[in-house]
């Protein structure tokens, strides 16, 4: 595996020319998605930004052009006109200030009439390597052409560390507030609050927000957001460099709490625990965005489709990372709900005819499968070989009442030490099953979104059959693309 120097990994991008033939060697790969959103070239990370504006969906990505590592990192630009069909648009944020010198990090957006206003940390190191984090302001003016605010909005609060991250603005009873993740001193995960009369300027640190019972939950919290969802409050993040029962070794979380938000005192009342967004794998940084009233979907979210500090078998073609799929999110039965948007079936394509009932089918490279439990155990394998070995395994016991994926039956397999299986209880048994399948990617919606599993999955040729042990329906639709795979930069 290439390793890679400090300037190699910070170097910036002068003219896209130098990147190129990168382009040219990635788009022909088996492993490209044609209905995620991933990377032009180089590494995809966090979504950032998402936002309805000016009539179509707005997305950025974190980006690092050169290759499946992180370095100096963009905000790359996509739009959608009905969240299915995506279109690149090119490079946003450029790291090109004193104050974001090594990185324009993740945030979110505001849209202000007609204007479209980002907030992000800028990445700042001083030659002796020691970072200051600086929240910054970016105004997408008349149709896309960004403008800097000449100054940050703010700089690091003292008494955090270095780790003062991804601004989240949120606008609340006439105030705007700006939430952000934080280490303290004792090594703590934070969320800090700053506040403002006005979106751009005024900005002052209000205080650490109290989230009674997690004092101590892992040592930095990236990513926070706190969202109203079905009338509910609910704070998001994701706590680093902690090990969670049933999640393996992964120390990686992305994860939920709902409860009351006092924006007076600024306390987080816990109603319960912290539950993870997603049972499966790779999944990661999520941002979520405010459907309009037309469609009956209230809240959808998005994620990053890795973790951070992993490696990928695409390394090797010099990109790594992809978007999970925008998902509605509703709560239900005290649980955030995810399931995959109504517009998504209109990349359906030929639904494949299953004469009598076949239990071994070759599944079409991009494709959903939808099952339909008729009781009893099962276990479905998707990316199977042809006698019906290997693959993704999701295997439910009626008799525990558990649903787990294995992903150890591929024969290129990642982050092994992570543990290669998941398991959810399904307390009132298996229903109903919406899998989605990419190039590179199986996303697993159980019992219309009681739980969902999202892995990467890198195929050889040999492995893409779908076998079925078990008594249920099954109906499989090949899938349109939908993502265009366009060098724009
Ligand atoms: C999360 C994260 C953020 C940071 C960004 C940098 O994956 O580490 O905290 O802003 O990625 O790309």
């Amino acid at each position: 595996m290439k390793t890679w120097t400090k300037e190699e990994r910070y170097r910036v991008l002068e003219d896209p020319e130098q990147i190129r033939p990168l382009h040219e060697a990635i788009v022909t790969s088996p492993y490209r998605q044609t209905y995620h959103i991933q990377p032009v070239t180089g590494l995809l990370n966090d979504p950032n930004g998402f936002v309805f504006h000016d009539g179509r969906w707005h997305l950025f990505y974190q980006w690092c052009p050169w290759g499946a590592v992180h370095g100096l990192k963009y905000w790359y630009h996509v739009v959608s006109e009905d969240l299915v069909t995506w279109k690149n648009l090119g490079v946003c944020i450029r790291p090109d200030t004193e104050f974001d010198n090594k990185g324009a990090y993740s945030g979110s957006s505001l849209p202000m009439q007609d204007e479209l206003y980002l907030y992000y940390t800028g990445n700042h190191r001083d030659e002796d390597w020691t970072r200051i984090p600086y929240t910054c302001l970016v105004d997408l003016k008349d149709k896309g052409n960004p403008v800097k605010a000449t100054k940050p909005l703010f700089g690091p609060a003292p008494g955090y560390t270095e780790h003062q991250r991804d601004p989240k603005i949120i606008a609340k009873n006439g105030q705007f507030y700006i939430v952000l993740g934080a280490q303290n001193e004792a090594k703590h995960g934070r969320v800090l609050v700053y506040k403002a009369p006005a979106p751009d300027r005024d900005w002052v640190f209000a205080g650490e927000l109290k989230v009674p019972g997690y004092e101590d939950f892992g040592d930095m919290w990236e990513c926070p957001s706190i969202e109203s969802i079905s009338g509910q409050d609910v704070l998001l993040f994701c706590p680093q460099h902690l090990k969670l029962e049933g999640r393996g070794d992964t120390v990686h979380h992305n994860g939920y709490i709902l409860g009351d938000m006092d924006w007076d005192t600024l306390t987080f009342n816990p109603h319960g625990q912290f539950h993870v967004l997603d049972f499966g794998f790779d999944s990661y940084a999520a941002e979520c965005v405010a459907l309009d009233s037309e469609n009956n979907d209230s809240e959808a979210i998005i994620a990053w489709m890795g973790l951070p500090d992993a490696a990928y078998p695409t390394d090797e073609e010099d990109w790594q990372g992809c978007l999970t799929l925008p998902r509605s999110l509703t709560v239900r039965g005290r649980r955030l709900i995810q399931q995959p948007l109504t517009g998504l079936k209109s990349l359906r394509g030929k639904e494949l005819e299953l004469v009598g009932e076949p239990h071994t089918i070759a599944l079409p490279k991009a494709c959903e499968v939808e099952f339909i439990a008729r009781g009893g155990d099962m276990t479905l394998s998707v990316l199977a070989k042809e006698d019906g070995t290997g693959g993704i395994r999701i295997t439910y016991d009626d008799t525990v009442r558990t649903l787990s994926v294995d992903r150890s039956g591929m024969t290129r397999r990642f982050h092994i030490d992570q543990g290669e299986v998941r398991t959810r209880p399904l307390p009132k048994g298996l229903h109903h099953m919406r899998i989605f399948i990419d190039h590179s990617s199986v996303e697993i919606f159980v019992n219309d979104g009681e739980a969902v599993f999202t892995t990467r999955a890198f195929p050889l040729s040999n492995e893409h059959d779908l076998c079925l042990q078990g008594d249920a329906a099954l109906h499989i639709w090949e899938l349109k693309p939908s993502v265009s795979d366009d060098f724009i930069i």
